[in-house]
């Protein structure tokens, strides 16, 4: 999909006034006001679409989308296959989902049909063919929205045979199974495939390489599943494009695996601005940190799907933006590459779940309503901004945020089973260099590393052998790698490496884990300079104990100066054939990583967004050649003598760069 313009419009589901059009006039009215050129239809449309089994209705739906696309709107058309009717339910029990307690779930909700169901996958397949029967040819349909927030498992029968396929393709034999899941241990081996069972809250939970496995399975099986709807649409469609909307820090599916099936990413961004224990700014950094992840996924521009105009109201509390703030978060995901700016929902409905979510439309339809008023205004900002769409980013440092190794990770006993705070870990790097102006992409244990100047490489705990080596060849080749605490510990099997350890990058780093310690929350190790690095900190959560290689050591930057490790590196550099390797061995505090990773930009060569100083709370994106500085403050700052209103963004153009000057 490339495009010429910004999209933006959202959520819209006419089927709910299919009875009043007097509103669905008045909807495509207030879509031209507000300078929507896009909508989302049809994501929950299914009962109306087939009321009964094998009677289809799709006039309306034609309707609409061709009234829209005589006023410039768009239509990204989605699948209805993430909320099915009552009768289909009802007919057929297998499509409802069995829970990990193997209770099977009654008629409810949405989203969680069984991904292996053949009937489910049957019916899906009918309805996705009539509508690509229908639209594919469509210009108005510009992209194909599968489903809705994939998400969730299920442990019916069809699932567990599904997985036990899964594992005889994966290990072959049951021996090798036992093997990769150190089965012995209490006595676990297997001798039937049968004798498998999903994790259960009753049942397996001890074996840890089963347990990621399933999650593996599952994470395969979601996929799988759009796969399937994929393909029917495309059979019929062979031009189609296709999405799937994802969500924030979601955990159970592999986006990277996903990403390979999709042509465009998109995500759904609620951040719960104005929460008292965050700045504004804090709130930006964490969003900022998502756009860029979903920016990696494919390496380039992304959609927000959804966004509220407003407020939500599934959130513990659910607050209004403060005026500007629609704005800045608007601008934001332009800034990071998306090239949409979409909101959840176009018009709020009357009763069920929802009807008190945030809409740009509310109950009273009033378009002098805040909501409106500003969805209008970012709408005419994003018009004039045009320019921007399809550019692509430049390539600077890169964080391996690896799903696999999550799973494990989280998945293990110990060290510390109160909260390893993976995403905290991450953060601490991505705000350090987000504050910096440094362009940060998602990479995970598949990627090129090729043309990043920086990667950072946080709790690897799970780290693939091919990876190590790739690290290594990386930094021999020039490249700046930053390992922390915690990283090469096990296989891919979650079997701990046996010899010395970070695995693979004992050489690269200079030196080799002896102990891993565990803090109390709140407890610190206070770390103290050394005649080569001018840092002090405080260690937190975990505390590694490394030595230093008898040969070609790396050179501490930092010590421990407590407890009994006292004296051992805390953090440290090693030069490795043309790069740097560095080693932080504990999670300090975030200061920490401002004066870290200014030293090592600087040392690697890499440019902020913006030459100069900001002020604090100002943070500056790059995009291609353009930059956005936005005031995350609630008062307006003075950059270069222009005054830049609170909460506001403004867009700077750069001189174009030769691209070898990048690095
Ligand atoms: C999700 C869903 C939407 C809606 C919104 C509410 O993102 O995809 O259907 O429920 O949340 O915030
Ligand atoms: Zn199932």
């Amino acid at each position: 999909m490339q495009l010429d313009k910004l999209l933006h419009g959202g959520d819209y589901n006419p089927e709910q006034w299919l009875d009043r059009p007097d509103i669905l006039a008045q909807d495509v009215e207030l879509m031209e006001k507000a300078h929507v050129n896009v909508v989302t239809l049809g994501v929950f449309s299914w009962s109306t679409i087939e009321p009964q089994e094998g009677e289809f209705h799709l006039d309306w739906l034609a309707d609409i989308i061709h009234n829209l696309y005589a006023h410039g709107i768009s239509t990204i058309l989605a699948t209805p296959s993430a909320a099915r009717p009552a009768w289909l339910a009802q007919k057929y029990p297998e499509v409802r989902r069995v829970r990990g307690d193997r209770v099977r779930e009654l008629y409810n909700r949405r989203q969680n049909h069984c991904y292996t169901s053949p009937i489910y996958r049957e019916k899906v397949a009918i309805i996705d063919r009539k509508l690509a029967e229908r639209f594919g040819d469509d210009p108005a349909v510009i992209l194909w929205h599968i489903g809705n927030e994939f998400g969730g498992e299920c442990h019916c029968e069809l699932c567990q045979n599904a997985f036990r396929a899964w594992l005889q393709k994966r290990y072959g034999s049951l021996d090798a199974l036992n093997k990769a899941w150190n089965a012995t241990f209490w006595s676990h081996n297997y001798t039937e495939w049968s004798q498998i069972e999903s994790p259960a809250p009753h049942g397996e939970n001890a074996v840890q390489g089963l347990a990621l496995d399933w999650k593996r399975f599952v994470s395969y099986q979601s996929i799988d599943f759009y796969k399937w709807e994929r393909d029917c649409v495309r059979e019929l469609a062979p031009k189609a494009e296709f999405t799937v909307n994802m969500m924030y820090r979601f955990n159970d599916i592999n986006y990277f695996d996903f990403a390979k099936e999709i042509d465009v990413a998109s995500w759904d961004n609620y951040p719960t601005w104005h929460k008292p224990t965050e700045t504004i700014e804090e709130t930006a950094l964490d969003t900022a940190m998502m756009h860029d992840l979903y920016y990696s996924l494919k390496g380039k521009p992304f959609l927000m799907m959804e966004s509220s105009p407003s407020f939500t109201n599934w959130q513990p509390v659910s607050k209004q933006k403060r005026p500007g703030i629609a704005e800045l978060s608007a601008l934001q995901a332009v800034a990071h590459g998306s090239d949409s700016v979409c909101y959840f929902q176009w018009r709020a409905s009357r009763g069920a779940e929802e009807k008190l979510h945030g809409a740009v439309v509310g109950h009273d339809g009033r378009e002098d309503a805040r909501p409106f008023r500003e969805t209008a205004e970012v709408g005419e900002t994003l018009e004039q901004m045009a320019f921007v769409a399809d550019t692509r980013r430049v390539k600077q440092a890169a964080i391996v945020h690896d799903w696999e190794n999550k799973w494990a990770l989280e998945g293990s006993c110990g060290p510390r089973n109160c909260g390893l705070g993976y995403w905290k870990e991450l953060a601490c790097h991505y705000n350090a260099l987000a504050r910096r102006g440094i362009t940060v992409d998602f990479v995970n244990q598949e990627s090129d590393l090729t043309g990043y100047g920086l990667v950072i490489v946080p709790m690897q705990y799970l780290l693939r052998n091919e990876f190590a080596q790739a690290l290594c060849d990386y930094t021999a080749q020039g490249g700046t790698v930053v390992v922390t605490y915690w990283t090469g510990v096990v296989d891919e099997s979650d079997l701990c490496y046996l010899g010395d350890t970070p695995y693979g990058l004992t050489d690269l780093l200079g030196l080799r884990r002896e102990e891993i310690d565990a803090l109390y929350d709140g407890e610190t190790c206070h770390c103290a300079a050394t005649d080569d690095g001018a840092m002090e900190a405080d260690g937190s959560i975990l505390c590694e104990v490394a030595a230093l290689n008898d040969t070609d050591p790396a050179t501490p930057l930092m010590l421990y100066a407590e407890d009994y490790y006292a004296g051992c590196p805390a953090v440290a550099v090693h030069a490795f054939g043309k790069g740097q390797a560095y080693y932080l061995a504990s999670r300090f505090n975030a200061d920490f990583y401002n004066d870290f990773y200014a030293q090592v930009c600087e040392k690697a060569g890499m440019q902020p967004a913006w030459p100069e100083q900001l002020p604090a709370g100002v943070l500056a994106t790059r995009r291609g050649d353009f930059v956005f500085m936005q005031n995350c403050n609630d008062h307006s700052v003075d950059i270069d003598g222009v005054e830049l209103e609170k909460y506001s963004t403004r867009l700077v153009q750069l001189e174009p760069v030769d691209e070898d000057d990048e690095s």
